[in-house]
């Protein structure tokens, strides 16, 4: 995947041409010649069932496997550090066993050198400041032993500003582990609570981005509020939750579960199926109805489609047949949903359309006029509108032109 971060090239041409210091492989045995390993191994959460978080589980073979790897070729002084967001307990309990085993397989003495893993996570964001979101913010981490950390803390301190963003270390594996999964919980259960008040102020008609404005005012306790929208969508919110809760039985045995986690969860992932219920007050029956679906990505401004809201939006829109087109600058092509042939030309799929959905905030869509998206339609359309992209002035525009508007969390503009 392209990078829409101008730094990435550069990096790329620094280290690949100038330096010549960047090297890619898939041979395994240069893990014997190297002092640390990043582990960043994708460790997925399985959902089993639509809208059912609390029946996920976490599949770690392929991630033991890649481990296992590991243990049969570095030197007893390399550091593993993982950087996958896991389970927590994952370092002590999975890394540290495997490793073990391997290294005693090799004759290699685990009291005199004992496996040396630490555990720091990503807080990554893709998009323009992609680079910067890693090497110039906070960072958390730990170790399985002295040694670890003191060697982690090495590592870290050589490839990220520190000076600026010092490192927060943390006890244990264990604790860096569930500081990164409670982190996004945290967000997720913050989201989750605007989604659900989002459609109380619809019902209500309240305004529920004017109300967050107002609740933000308040410095320091309530600022960090966070936007309802079409849903929840990435790789790390839409699992992380889930791989903590999997964790507290699957690897401690411990009893209860994060209810508020899981149920985050939930309700992200339904979420979408509520623009479907706005689309439904105005056309009752989506049998054969033209839906516009405008931004397949998560994210504004980025071309990542994975876990996108959108995803579940078009899925169920198709269920009840009607006939969904989709448009997206960023994306080229979709492989979560491979039958729909993303556009990247809006008079592709906004001719004749009877619902406009304004899915994701890209910035190109900023700049579309009510009266020439209207232009390209030859209708006039129900525009829905689901991250509070359009404003006020823009809505009224809308309805001065004879369509009718609606909006996830917009109670106020009912037409
Ligand atoms: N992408 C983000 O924005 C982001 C943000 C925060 C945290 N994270 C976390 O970072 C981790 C990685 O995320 P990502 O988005 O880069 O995932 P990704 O799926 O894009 O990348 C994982 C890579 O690992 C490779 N891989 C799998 N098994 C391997 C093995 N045994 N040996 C060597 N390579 C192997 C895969 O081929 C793939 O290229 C995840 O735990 C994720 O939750 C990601």
């Amino acid at each position: 995947m392209s990078s829409s971060d101008p730094e990435v090239p550069q990096i790329f041409h620094r280290t690949v041409v100038e330096k010549k210091n960047f090297r890619a492989t898939c041979e395994d045995s240069v893990y014997s010649l190297v002092d640390v390993v990043v582990v960043d191994i994708q460790l997925d959460a399985t959902k089993p069932a639509f809208g059912e978080a609390e029946k996920g589980y976490c599949d770690i073979s392929a991630f033991r496997e890649g481990i296992r790897t590991l243990g049969q070729y570095i030197q007893p002084h390399c550091m593993v550090l993982v950087e996958t967001t896991v389970p927590p307990g994952t370092c002590e309990k999975v890394v540290k066993p495997i490793l073990e085993e391997e290294f005693i397989k090799r004759g290699i003495d685990i009291v005199a050198n004992p496996p040396l893993v630490a555990h720091s996570y990503e807080r990554v964001m893709p998009g323009a400041r992609y680079v910067e979101s890693i090497r110039d913010f906070w960072r958390v981490f730990s170790g399985i032993n002295p040694k670890s950390i003191e060697l982690c803390r090495e590592f870290l301190s050589n490839v990220l500003n520190v000076k600026e963003f010092p490192l927060t270390q943390l006890d244990s594996t264990n604790a860096s582990e569930l500081s990164k999964t409670m982190e996004n919980t945290y967000r997720a259960v913050n989201i989750a609570l605007t989604l659900e008040w989002a459609k109380f102020a619809e019902q209500i008609g309240v305004d529920i981005f004017k109300v967050r404005d107002a609740i933000r005012k308040r410095q320091g306790t309530h600022d960090n509020l966070l936007r309802p929208s079409l849903g929840v969508g990435g790789y790390c919110l839409t699992k992380d939750p889930v791989l903590a809760n999997w964790a507290m039985g699957a690897l401690f045995g411990a009893q209860g579960s994060l209810d508020f986690a899981i149920r985050s969860v939930n309700v992200h992932d339904t979420m979408p199926l509520h623009t479907i219920e706005i689309i439904r007050s105005v056309f009752p029956n989506l049998h054969n109805l033209k839906v516009a679906v405008l931004g397949v990505s998560y994210l504004e401004d980025v071309g990542d489609t994975r876990h996108s809201p959108s995803k579940t939006l078009v899925e169920f829109l198709r269920k009840d047949l009607a006939l969904v087109k989709a448009h997206d600058p960023y994306v080229e092509a979709w492989p979560e949903l491979e039958e729909i042939q993303v556009q990247s030309e809006l008079t592709n799929v906004l001719p004749e359309a009877d619902v406009v959905i304004f899915a994701v905030g890209h910035s190109q869509y900023k700049t579309l006029e009510p009266k020439q998206l209207l232009e390209m339609c030859n209708t006039k359309p129900l525009i829905v509108d689901c991250s509070n992209f359009l404003s006020d002035a823009t809505l009224d525009t809308y309805k001065a032109l004879g369509c009718k508007v609606r909006g996830v969390g917009k109670g106020h503009i009912v037409n």
